[in-house]
């Protein structure tokens, strides 16, 4: 029997912590032949989970440049996979989520008349342009691709409400598979700093920040209520890993620099950011991938943009939508710190987004979907 060909395709740190699982899962399977190749839309904070992981790519467009644009790297990533496609053939490419490299190269394997996979399909906010351009990104990947695999049963009925009922299959997030490798209660941290903190009786708080739509006031807003909440809370520690983006490190080292308190770190490694995630007293970030791990660690999180596209969690309790003025930023994170009945209320462990059996339903419904599998795999029910 011909093995099938699979292409994974990706390019940035959360698209690659979210299919590693998947190639490792892939690889398992005799009939079929998993590529992987890398736009390198990021460089470093995609080489750090790349060896986290251990995934050695393929083929590696290399694509990334400082201070990037959309256009230079759609540009860039559709002319490099149609040579990487036109060798290689694949039956499918996978492509994951909402960057610009899942979009550009979904719109490449179209061109090629290559059959395309979302994982990660029907997460929407319905704002065209919150958040920018991850809507439209996954707006258009979902139309141009042929199998969808919705992580929960929400982000499907999202598809069905724009005719897309065909092919589509609930998996759970492959982001829970990943959490379920990393996280340990005796792990001792890379980054030796965070092995000097006290978490017990500490109140440690983890944040993040990079998204576009925040940049300029809304971003500043943030930087600068982080900083008065350290002022505010001495006892408290702050640990930002801080994104390889000009504008954020510019913008953080402003406000955040020289706080005693406040630790502006490197990005982390995957291992020790969920090790991290898991010891700290609350998360605030704009992060898409923060909001689906913390609540599986039993951590609240205050949002940091005006909407959202995961609102199971929020449902749940675990997370509440800040959005980016500075008073209410404020506001919600002082009652975290002392409203001990609201605090515990959103502390409960709630785990909307998978079970830990994701990629083992992609592969089952992708060998089903291609005639060698009997049955899709069962759907995942939170
Ligand atoms: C991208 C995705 C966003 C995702 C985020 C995850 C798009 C448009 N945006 O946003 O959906 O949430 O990744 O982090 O696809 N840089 C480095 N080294 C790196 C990574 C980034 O130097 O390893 C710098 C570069 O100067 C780059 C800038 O960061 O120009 C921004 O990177 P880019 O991929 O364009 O956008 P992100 O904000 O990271
Ligand atoms: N992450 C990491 N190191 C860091 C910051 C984030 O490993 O210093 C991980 C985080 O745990 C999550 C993913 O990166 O799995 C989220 O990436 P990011 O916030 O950059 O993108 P988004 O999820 O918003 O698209």
């Amino acid at each position: 029997m011909n093995k099938l060909k699979v292409m994974l395709v990706f390019g940035t740190r959360p698209e690659a912590i979210k299919m590693a699982p998947l190639v490792k899962e892939l690889k398992k399977h005799e009939n079929i032949e998993c590529l992987v190749c890398v736009t390198g839309q990021h460089r470093e904070m995609l080489d750090q989970v790349l060896s986290a992981f251990e995934v050695t790519p393929d083929f590696d467009l290399a694509i990334m440049e400082k201070s990037q644009t959309l256009y230079t790297v759609t540009a860039k990533a559709l002319t490099g996979l149609k040579e990487v496609f036109d060798r290689n053939r694949p039956d499918i490419v996978l492509v994951h989520g909402d960057t610009t490299t899942t979009f550009a190269s979904a719109l490449a394997a179209f061109y090629d008349k290559i059959k395309v996979g979302h994982v990660e399909a029907g997460l929407r906010s319905f704002d065209k342009n919150s958040p920018y351009p991850e809507e439209m990104n996954r707006v258009l990947t979902g139309r141009l691709a042929d199998i969808h695999f919705a992580p929960t049963a929400a982000n499907a009925d999202n598809l069905k409400n724009e005719g897309v009922t065909k092919d589509v299959y609930i998996t759970g997030n492959t982001v829970i598979d990943a959490l379920k490798t990393t996280v340990r209660d005796d792990y001792v941290f890379e980054c030796d700093e965070l092995n000097h903190i006290d978490y017990q009786n500490k109140k440690v708080v983890l944040m993040t920040a990079h998204r576009r739509e925040n940049y300029g006031l809304p971003m500043e807003n943030i930087m600068s209520a982080v900083a008065e909440l350290a002022q505010k809370k001495r006892d408290a520690v702050f640990v930002y890993p801080v994104h390889l983006s000009p504008y954020v490190r510019e913008t953080a080292s402003k406000y955040l620099s020289g706080l005693e308190n406040v630790m502006l770190i490197e990005p982390l490694g995957v291992f020790d950011m969920h090790n991290l995630m898991d010891r700290v007293y609350m998360v605030m970030t704009d992060s898409g991938g923060l909001q689906e791990e913390a609540p599986a660690l039993g951590k609240p999180v205050l949002v940091l943009r005006r909407e959202t596209e995961r609102p199971e969690a929020v449902a749940a309790g675990t997370v509440e939508i800040v959005g980016t003025e500075k008073r209410d930023i404020i506001e919600s994170a002082l009652r975290l710190f002392d409203d001990e009945a609201h605090y515990l209320k959103m502390k409960k462990a709630v785990n909307p987004y998978g079970d830990g059996e994701a990629c083992r339903r992609i592969c089952e419904n992708l060998l089903y979907y291609f005639g060698m599998g009997d049955k899709p795999a069962e759907s995942f029910k939170a």
